[in-house]
């Protein structure tokens, strides 16, 4: 089985990077694509620190923290990427990107999509405006990404309990620990194929049956939700 080429975009520590390493490593035989490339508009980014120690190529785009980068377009090309993964990555894809990427882009937000998303919604300031806003829930949105920020066609989203003593730091923690779960699984089915987008714009999904999950238990273990988590995800649409 040729395995599906996957790029990595990020402009921070890269957590949610490690976590798609992490668990295409764990699935092993069984994953259905590799990260060929981690690209940062940033030098300093802690991803591309991972993709070192992960003996993974990595470049530096063209950006303002770093005008001799590398062009987005051409590093994809140069390293034929067949899959985007936008994981932090805090600058806006050229449209002409976008659109030779249709349907092979996706983008992890944190909350619960279409609310608290668009320009200026990433980082503490989404947390924060879920709590100004009173919400219940909270939760990680991963979508297929169009030219519109955070708009693209939405693939899954796990929903997280807004805890009545929580500030924005404690928040962001239990969201960004459903995203590690979430994300990886999301891009290893659509390497697979098992989830792509259709013509119509609308999500095929051979597994994933709904894009909204169930709420998290955060008393549980990783253990225990990763499993909750296949156990949802894997159910025949
Ligand atoms: C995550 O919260 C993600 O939802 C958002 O940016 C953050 C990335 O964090 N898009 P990391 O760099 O993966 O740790």
């Amino acid at each position: 089985m040729t395995r599906t080429r996957i790029a990595v975009l990020a402009s921070g520590s890269g957590s949610n990077l490690q976590a798609i390493l992490d668990h295409l490593a764990a699935r092993s035989q069984a994953r259905h694509g590799d990260v060929v490339l981690v690209a940062s508009n940033r030098p300093d980014a802690g991803a591309l620190t991972r993709a070192d120690r992960a003996g993974i190529t990595r470049v530096v785009l063209q950006s303002p923290h770093a005008p001799n980068g590398v062009d987005l377009a051409a590093a994809l090309a140069e390293h034929r990427a067949e899959l985007v993964a936008l994981a932090g990555y805090m600058r806006l894809v050229p449209p002409d990107v976008t659109a030779a990427y249709r349907g092979r882009m996706l983008n992890v937000h944190p909350a619960l999509l279409p609310d608290f998303g668009g320009p200026g919604m990433y980082g503490p300031r989404v947390h924060r405006a879920v709590l100004e806003a009173g919400a219940a829930l909270s939760g990680p949105s991963v979508h297929f990404v169009d030219e519109v920020y955070d708009h693209g066609a939405l693939i899954a989203q796990w929903p997280v309990p807004v805890l009545p003593l929580d500030d924005e730091h404690a928040l962001a923690a239990r969201v960004l620990r459903a995203e590690h779960l979430l994300y990886p699984r999301v891009v290893d089915a659509v390497a697979s194929g098992e989830i792509r987008l259709g013509d119509d714009g609308r999500v095929v999904r051979a597994r994933f049956p709904h894009a909204r999950l169930s709420v998290m238990d955060p008393s549980l273990s990783d253990a225990s939700l990763a499993a909750e988590l296949d156990l949802q995800l894997n159910r025949p649409s």
